[in-house]
């Protein structure tokens, strides 16, 4: 394929975005790149200096950490998914239990966190044939993207899904604590001050609360088919 284009696909937290880049970059052999995990492995970084503590985040050394933060991801052939490292180790389970979706959002709304890891993803992007996901791809990382989508589904329907997927990673977690924090980070990623989680005026919208992941997918391959063919 010659043309050379990026996607974007922003929306609520627990939406099937990321089933969705990952079916689009298999099928059109487009890098994928899950900016959520970018916020999520600074997250980790923060826990594990113990920089938050009672919902509170130490702004100030987190920011003097920043530089020597590094993160990145590398492709496992073996299980054929990318991976995501913090400073050369890799931590993709880690970044994905309820500790981290718990404080996340404190560390997504810090400025200076949010401009490193913006200017990471648009160096990513910048030689194209990337489908990144996240909550402001479209708005602000990718405004150009050739095509964008923004996904969302009732906030029940989304506790649901990631209730069943932590429950099989072996996490004992209620379906009312995951409700919760869904509905928390929802709030955070709105209200957010800098690069809020909103539609950009030229997205497509997707609710995928009663539509099957195969319909929708087709719906979305024709999409990028067109572009293909134009
Ligand atoms: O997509 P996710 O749930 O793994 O994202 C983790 C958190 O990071 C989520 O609470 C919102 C935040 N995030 C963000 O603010 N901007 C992005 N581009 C991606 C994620």
């Amino acid at each position: 394929m010659s043309k050379k284009i990026n996607i974007a696909i922003d929306g609520h937290s627990s939406c099937g975005k990321s089933t969705i880049a990952k079916a689009i970059s298999k099928r059109y052999k487009m890098r994928y790149i899950d900016t959520g995990a970018m916020y999520r492995a600074i997250c980790l970084f923060s826990l594990q200096k113990n920089l938050i503590s009672k919902d509170k985040i130490d702004e100030r050394l987190l920011e003097a950490y920043l530089p020597d933060i590094f993160v990145e991801f590398k492709y496992n052939s073996e299980k054929k998914i990318s991976e995501t490292y913090l400073n050369d180790k890799n931590v993709e389970s880690l970044i994905r239990t309820l500790d981290v979706s718990k404080s996340v959002s404190l560390i997504a709304k810090i400025p200076v966190v949010r401009q490193k890891l913006v200017l990471l993803q648009q160096q990513i992007g910048k030689n194209k044939n990337i489908v990144m996901d996240g909550r402001d791809i479209g708005t602000k990382v990718f405004p150009d993207a050739e095509l964008k989508f923004f996904v969302t589904a009732k906030p029940e329907i989304r506790a649901n899904r990631r209730w069943k997927e932590l429950r099989q990673s072996g996490e004992n977690v209620s379906y009312e604590e995951v409700l919760s924090n869904l509905k928390m980070r929802d709030d955070n990623d709105i209200n957010r001050r800098m690069n809020p989680l909103k539609m950009a005026t030229d997205a497509i919208k997707i609710d995928n609360s009663n539509i099957s992941v195969e319909n929708q997918n087709d719906f979305i391959f024709s999409l990028i088919d067109k572009i293909f063919k134009t």
